[in-house]
């Protein structure tokens, strides 16, 4: 049963999926061409990975904590997603927008335009990654093809055909290419456990001297529980014509380790071994558990 469905997926992720991805993120606005300006900020993640949240953490930083002016807009209008388009087909509002920018991607490394320079990443563990996409895909009703179940989920990350193409490639092509480009690197595992310290060194990228009670501020507004609370930071504006929110939540759980909840030891003891291969030539500190 697994299996008929695999191959199923199997050709439909890898033939019309990325397609249909790929569609979305080409003709219609010609990413490939975008010019950045050398003061915008690229935020780049895996989907899943906590993009949102590194979002709020840095609008919050370059509005100095400011509760008001952060909440502007919901998230997509502040900081828009360069590849994206609405499904009506209107654009993110990107090229009305004038620089100094933040910009949402989920792109990998290697198509990212080359205008951009500063470049914040963040990387969440794959599991946990995994278990958020399944239940963002059972709510997202413009899914090429929602993922049926998480195990399937799982092996399709193994395989690397998740949207957005393999989660070790993407991982792996930021942390590479660190130096060379200006990118922080950071962790969600390490922003659950320390945000304070992690705000503070997201603050020095971004060239911001914030005080002590400012950064702890920061943390308060950005904090799983105030993000849910924020229309402008929680997705609530997305209408429920694209989020069936009867199936899951955007802001579901927000932890390290709910793949514990979702993964039996087999299929867990099969992935590890998978990623610890996969992994070898590239030492992320990535954790599972805090
Ligand atoms: P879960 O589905 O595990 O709850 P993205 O923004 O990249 O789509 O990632 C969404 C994931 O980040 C969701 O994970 C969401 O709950 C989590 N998230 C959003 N804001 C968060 C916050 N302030 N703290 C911790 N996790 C957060």
């Amino acid at each position: 049963m697994l299996h008929a469905r695999l191959s199923t997926l199997k050709r439909l992720f890898v033939e019309d999926r990325r397609k249909a991805h790929l569609s979305h993120i080409y003709p219609t606005i010609g990413v490939e061409k975008f010019q950045a300006s050398e003061e915008d900020l690229l935020i780049a993640t895996y989907p899943k990975a906590g993009t949102t949240w590194t979002q709020e953490v840095v609008d919050s930083i370059l509005n100095e904590g400011d509760v008001e002016k952060c909440k502007r807009a919901p998230t997509q209008v502040r900081m828009p997603f360069l590849e994206m388009t609405a499904p009506d087909g209107s654009s993110s509002g990107l090229e009305v927008m004038d620089p100094p920018r933040v910009i949402k991607t989920h792109l990998p490394i290697q198509l990212v335009p080359r205008s951009f320079w500063d470049v914040i990443y963040m990387a969440r563990n794959p599991k946990d990654t995994v278990v958020s996409y399944y239940h963002f895909d059972r709510m997202h009703l413009y899914q090429p093809e929602p993922t049926v179940h998480y195990s399937i989920c799982l092996v399709l990350c193994k395989m690397g055909i998740l949207g957005w193409g393999s989660w070790y490639d993407h991982v792996k092509g930021y942390w590479k290419e660190r130096h060379n480009k200006k990118i922080l690197y950071i962790l969600y595992e390490d922003m659950k456990e320390d945000p304070v310290r992690e705000v503070t060194r997201i603050a020095q990228f971004l060239k911001r001297q914030l005080s002590k009670s400012t950064i702890e501020h920061i943390v308060q507004m950005t904090a799983f529980s105030a993000m849910r609370e924020n229309p402008m930071a929680n997705y609530s504006t997305i209408p429920d014509t694209i989020f069936d929110r009867t199936a899951s939540e955007f802001m579901r759980k927000g932890e390290v380790g709910d793949w514990k909840n979702h993964f039996s030891a087999g299929e867990d003891a099969a992935f590890e071994e998978h990623y610890r291969k996969i992994m070898s030539d590239c030492p992320i500190p990535i954790r599972f558990t805090i």
